[in-house]
């Protein structure tokens, strides 16, 4: 595997590729901290490309509080050993400076009708920091296809939101969200879980797989049923010792709130436990 650290390296790399064979170039953007559920992206990924580059960068226009940015684990031996394993061609790890050179004038790509709701309410220019990272970095792979992960629901509509409004040429694939035997989705952040905050954790997607039950039950009750399934979900996690952020249902299109003729939806919740922030969520 090769490990490229410079901007323009990888640019160079990837024309490369795509001349030589016309190879189809597959692209797995990370911030490292590698689990199972990345190397489930992995996979995708080379069922999609004849290449396939993983960038791992712990992007810092992303975080909204230093304190985070610093918290944020970086393992990239761990890291580079596993995507070796797992058959990737080449890792693009960039330093801030690499991707946020000095005396360049910044310039941002923002969603709008995406980046203000749900996450963006508690993470104000979080998703202005992903989708101009994202976009900074499809310029330099040029991917045939990028690939995320359902885990984090709303930043997968922003990037296929700003890939269709950009016309960028790249196809994005979304591939479904990893969890633990006792159901908790896997996320860089579990690490941060202390032993009883880790035992409670799972509670997040029983509260949603409770709520969804509950709202099927009731089609003809859409979307007016939606408030009390969500309050009770809420319940049940403060009930469990988490503080929810949000547990709501919404379109799976554009994440808007669901009108009576919707069928396609999706309960998304945020909720803190014992400092730690965990985000989940499920179709009805
Ligand atoms: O999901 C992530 O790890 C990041 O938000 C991403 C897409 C790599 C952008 O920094």
């Amino acid at each position: 595997m090769r490990i490229v650290h410079d901007r323009r390296q990888v640019a160079a790399l990837c024309r490369e590729w795509r001349r030589r064979d016309s190879q189809l170039l597959a692209f797995v953007p990370t911030m490292g901290n590698l689990h199972a559920g990345h190397l489930a992206l992995v996979r995708h990924a080379r069922e999609r490309g004849d290449r396939v580059l993983v960038s791992v960068f712990v992007n810092p226009m992303q975080f909204d509080r230093p304190d985070d940015l610093e918290r944020y684990p970086r393992t990239l031996d761990a890291d580079a050993r596993k995507l070796a394993e797992a058959g990737v061609d080449a890792l693009f790890c960039p330093e801030p400076t690499e991707m946020y050179p000095e005396g360049c004038v910044p310039a941002r790509v923002t969603v709008p009708q995406l980046s203000g709701i749900l996450e963006g309410v508690s993470r104000p220019g979080h998703f202005d920091g992903v989708a101009t990272v994202v976009a900074k970095l499809f310029n330099l792979v040029q991917p045939d296809v990028g690939v995320f992960g359902e885990k984090d629901y709303q930043q997968l509509k922003l990037i296929e939101a700003m890939v269709a409004a950009l016309n960028f040429p790249v196809l994005i694939d979304a591939v479904p969200t990893v969890r633990e035997a006792d159901g908790l989705a896997l996320s860089s952040r579990n690490g941060q879980l202390s032993e009883s905050a880790r035992r409670r954790a799972p509670e997040l997607y029983r509260s949603l797989r409770e709520a969804a039950a509950a709202c099927v039950a009731e089609p003809d009750r859409w979307p007016a049923v939606f408030a009390e399934c969500t309050a009770q979900a809420r319940e049940r996690l403060r009930e469990s010792g988490f503080e929810p952020d949000y547990v709501e249902v919404r379109r799976c299109s554009d994440l808007g709130e669901p009108d009576a003729g919707d069928r396609e939806l999706i309960l998304l919740a945020a909720a803190w436990l014992g400092g730690t922030r965990l985000i989940d969520n499920l179709r009805l």
